[in-house]
């Protein structure tokens, strides 16, 4: 059975494409977005035609048009708002970057403050819900608490939480607000409950970052003061996380609020998706590979050499990406901003991270990673970043989730305000039995 899809040759961009199928031809629409990407717009195939298209992983297919963030693999662009990620990671800091991603400009002096104003007075959780902490069993895993407790925020605020999508994104402002602050104050929260240590309430002359190191590493009576290597070092982790367009995690929250439901609802989604190992859990796994090649004793050569055979399910963790082809360009920031952390650390010799540079300078020359475009993704250096932060290798997900959450808010409202928003509804290829009778019990085998 013959299906071809050829574009015509219509300059400068083709307009449509056709689609050859056994009984029927079809023109098809091409789109063609602001960078040049092309895509045969499919969304009438199954009325006219009967077939429908098949992307196992949707390694192919463009879920939605976008104007947040644009990522061009091949070369290891990534920009949001059209911003370069390099640029906003030499000047601007986590907040600025969160109003961006959210709003689509860069505030203005009055715009900053006024978002800044509204960080700092939503940084508390409500009284009540301290007594939820309190239901969590010691040692609860942050991730699970981080998104129950994000999908509780629409019990604290109902009116922000309608599932009617004119009505949550008319409070929008202050939705958003409450969601970008105070994921970081559960999240502490989270880590204190998590290690049976007294809670920390936020500090309201602290800025976001500052604010959280205080929430996590205070004691009573004892503040932490970080310095101001180690504050760039969080804003720089959490700037670089703030959106990747259409990953596992953004498009389920995407996939939540096209039912309607609401911010709350949908970001604590986006939680629970980001917390499986393929997705948020790599950088987790980049430091367990690091201690395992340091606890028997290996430089990491024989770690690659296992890594390229394959043997034993053996990967490289932290490298290649299914987007980028090329060198994470978020990974390249990371790594040159590392040494400033670790010297301000007073890091000087540390084993695991002479194995990462190691095993990065080898499969950097090696013909194997080099064919298959296998370049170091952010996971291979955020883990050791957030590890020398003191961060708990059990909060690195929730840390991810924290930097995550201003993509997922303006993902949110790019569904909740289209006047064209279809519920997302896949359809599949069943490949299970075909019509059978129902059997009584003393009759199956
Ligand atoms: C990220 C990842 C899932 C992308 O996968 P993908 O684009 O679907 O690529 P594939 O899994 O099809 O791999 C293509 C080839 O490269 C190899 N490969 C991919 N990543 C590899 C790695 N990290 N180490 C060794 N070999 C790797 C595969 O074995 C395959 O080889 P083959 O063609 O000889 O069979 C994959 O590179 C990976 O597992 N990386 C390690 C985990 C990680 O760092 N994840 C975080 C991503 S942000």
């Amino acid at each position: 059975m013959g299906v071809f899809l050829a574009l015509l040759p219509l300059l400068p961009m083709p307009t449509t494409a056709t689609l050859k199928l056994p009984a029927k031809e079809l023109s098809l629409p091409v789109i063609v977005g602001s960078e040049g990407e092309q895509a045969v717009d499919i969304s009438k195939l199954r009325a006219d035609s009967g077939f429908i298209t098949y992307d196992d992983g949707f390694g192919n297919t463009g879920s939605c048009q976008s104007d947040i963030t644009f990522i061009d693999g091949d070369v290891g662009i990534l920009r949001y708002r059209g911003y370069p990620i390099e640029q906003l990671a030499e000047h601007s800091n986590f907040v600025e970057t969160a109003y961006l991603v959210i709003n689509g400009e860069l505030p203005n002096t009055t715009a900053r403050r006024r978002f800044g104003d509204l960080l700092r007075d939503h940084a508390p959780v409500h009284a009540d819900m301290e007594h939820l902490f309190q239901g969590f069993p010691m040692g609860s895993h942050p991730m699970a608490i981080l998104s129950a407790l994000l999908n509780s925020l629409g019990c604290y605020y109902p009116h922000l939480a309608t599932n009617n999508p004119s009505e949550d994104l008319a409070n929008f402002e202050e939705a958003s607000a409450i969601a970008i602050s105070k994921v970081r104050t559960i999240a502490a929260m989270s880590y204190r409950k998590s290690h049976g240590l007294p809670y920390i309430y936020p500090k309201s002359t602290l800025p976001y970052c500052e604010n959280f190191l205080h929430m996590m590493f205070s004691r009573p009576g004892e503040d932490y003061t970080p310095t101001p290597e180690v504050v760039a070092a969080l804003n720089l982790f959490l700037l670089l996380h703030a959106d990747h367009e259409q990953n596992c995690s953004t498009s389920t929250v995407r996939m939540v609020a096209s039912s309607g439901a609401n911010m709350f609802a949908s970001t604590a989604a986006g939680v629970c998706a980001l917390w499986g190992p393929l997705h948020g859990g790599a950088n987790m796994a980049v430091l367990g590979m690091l201690e395992s090649i340091h606890a028997e004793g290996d430089d990491g050569t024989k770690f690659v050499e296992a890594a390229k055979s394959g043997k034993g399910g053996h990967r490289l963790m932290g490298f290649g990406h299914r987007v980028y082809k090329n060198y994470d360009p978020r990974a390249k920031i990371i790594k040159a901003s590392f040494d400033k952390a670790l010297a301000s650390l007073g890091i000087k010799d540390d084993p695991l991270l002479n194995i990462a540079r190691r095993l990065e300078d080898a499969a950097l020359k090696d013909e194997y990673f080099l064919a298959r475009k296998l370049y170091p993704n952010v996971d291979f250096y955020s883990g050791l970043i957030m590890r020398a932060l003191g961060i708990p290798q059990n909060m690195f997900t929730v840390m991810f989730a924290i930097g995550r959450m201003p993509g997922w808010i303006a993902h949110w409202r790019e569904v909740a305000a289209n006047p064209k928003n279809k519920i997302y509804r896949p359809r599949q290829i069943y490949v299970g039995k075909t019509k059978r009778d129902y059997l009584a019990i003393e009759k199956r085998a």
